[in-house]
């Protein structure tokens, strides 16, 4: 498995993002009342999002006032590990992701599922898996799933270490209160549903340039410069990311990075399902059957167990 090690990657890509197409773009996007048909791997709930222009609703700490002591090194680890999963947590990850890959800004962003946001609204009772869960729980279903990996245990040093960061960046956060730019902003389809042709066009014009024709990504010297969004690098069917809705809200509030918001609803949602109409890792809660696990989790707008161009996504 590649490393990617230290910030060296981010700080090419910040490159090469300024080059080309300058810095800046604006953060907005539309509420809307939640389908509950639509899912039982249902999104969070409908949150403000954040515009640009807006006041921040909640600001982190900056990274220089991580204190210098014990509970300093564990923030400090834990945010190693968030921005670079691969080399300090390679044990728990099964693909070549890292956290902030889809947690941007080291987690901070608004409309990015920032951490300061989750944390203070945890333990929270997820239709996903039909319990209350711990913050911990739910960071490890974005290691079993977006990670496509064994999830740490809870207590353990990596899982510790995550938390501390995310206590640390909620550092004076207001408890029990959804802040706006809390998860992805939730976008409406596309009057008609889905159009791959058009997804296609839009992935070809806005997205290859960094992600590859292919989707696989690109590397520099062995080291991952921008993510793949599918195949066996990438994260699994069980993702929250492989719905849909889900994926369209993330790329249009943040991709084409340092771009956001510069696609229209209609662009989003379609290259989301295109992105999405490709083969990636089995979700793990395939026991051998593609129509049983589609019938039992996959009750929302996703191609898994669907076919396309003549095969069977997430048939093994
Ligand atoms: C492939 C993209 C992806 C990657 C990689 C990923 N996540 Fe997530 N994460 C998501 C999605 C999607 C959600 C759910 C957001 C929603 O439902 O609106 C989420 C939610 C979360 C939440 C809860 C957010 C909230 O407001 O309740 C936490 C905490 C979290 N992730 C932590 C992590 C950690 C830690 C890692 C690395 C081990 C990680 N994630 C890697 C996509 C990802
Ligand atoms: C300028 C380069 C660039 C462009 C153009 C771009 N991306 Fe990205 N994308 C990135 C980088 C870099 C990351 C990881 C961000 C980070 O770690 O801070 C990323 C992350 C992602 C992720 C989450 C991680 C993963 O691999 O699943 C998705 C999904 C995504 N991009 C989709 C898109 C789509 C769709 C488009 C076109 C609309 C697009 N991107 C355009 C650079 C780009």
């Amino acid at each position: 498995m590649n490393r990617r090690t230290g910030t060296g990657g981010t700080v090419m890509c910040l490159a090469l993002v300024t080059t080309l197409w300058g810095v800046g773009g604006t953060v907005s996007g539309q509420d809307q009342g939640k389908d509950s048909r639509i899912d039982y791997q249902a999104e969070l709930p409908p949150t403000e999002t954040v515009n640009e222009s807006g006041k921040m609703p909640f600001e982190p700490p900056r990274e220089d006032a991580i204190p210098d002591d014990q509970y300093g090194a564990m923030v400090r680890l834990g945010h190693q590990i968030f921005v670079d999963t691969q080399t300090y947590a390679s044990e728990f990850v099964g693909n070549e992701l890292n956290c902030t890959n889809c947690h941007l800004d080291q987690g901070r962003k608004p409309n990015s599922a920032p951490l300061w946001a989750a944390y203070t609204l945890y333990p929270a009772y997820r239709k996903k898996n039909d319990h209350v869960n711990t913050y911990e729980e739910r960071i490890q279903g974005c290691f079993r799933y977006s990670m496509n990996g064994t999830p740490p245990p809870s207590g353990s040093k990596t899982m510790t270490a995550l938390v501390t960061y995310s206590y640390w960046l909620a550092t004076g956060a207001p408890t029990g209160e959804v802040l706006p730019g809390r998860g992805y902003p939730i976008i409406q389809p596309p009057a008609g549903g889905h159009d791959l042709v058009n997804g296609e066009q839009v992935y070809q014009t806005s997205c290859a340039i960094c992600h590859g024709t292919d989707g696989q990504g690109q590397k520099v010297s062995g080291q991952v410069v921008f993510p793949a969004l599918w195949g066996d690098q990438s994260f699994n069917w069980g993702a929250g990311m492989h719905r849909i809705n889900t994926a369209a809200g993330f790329i249009k509030s943040n991709m084409p990075l340092g771009h956001g918001d510069s696609l229209s609803d209609r662009d989003a949602w379609d290259v989301a399902a295109f992105m999405n109409s490709h083969e990636r890792p089995q979700d793990p809660r395939f026991e051998g059957d593609t129509t049983a696990t589609r019938e039992q989790f996959h009750q929302h707008p996703g191609f898994y167990g669907q076919v396309v161009d003549g095969n069977l996504l997430g048939g093994d």
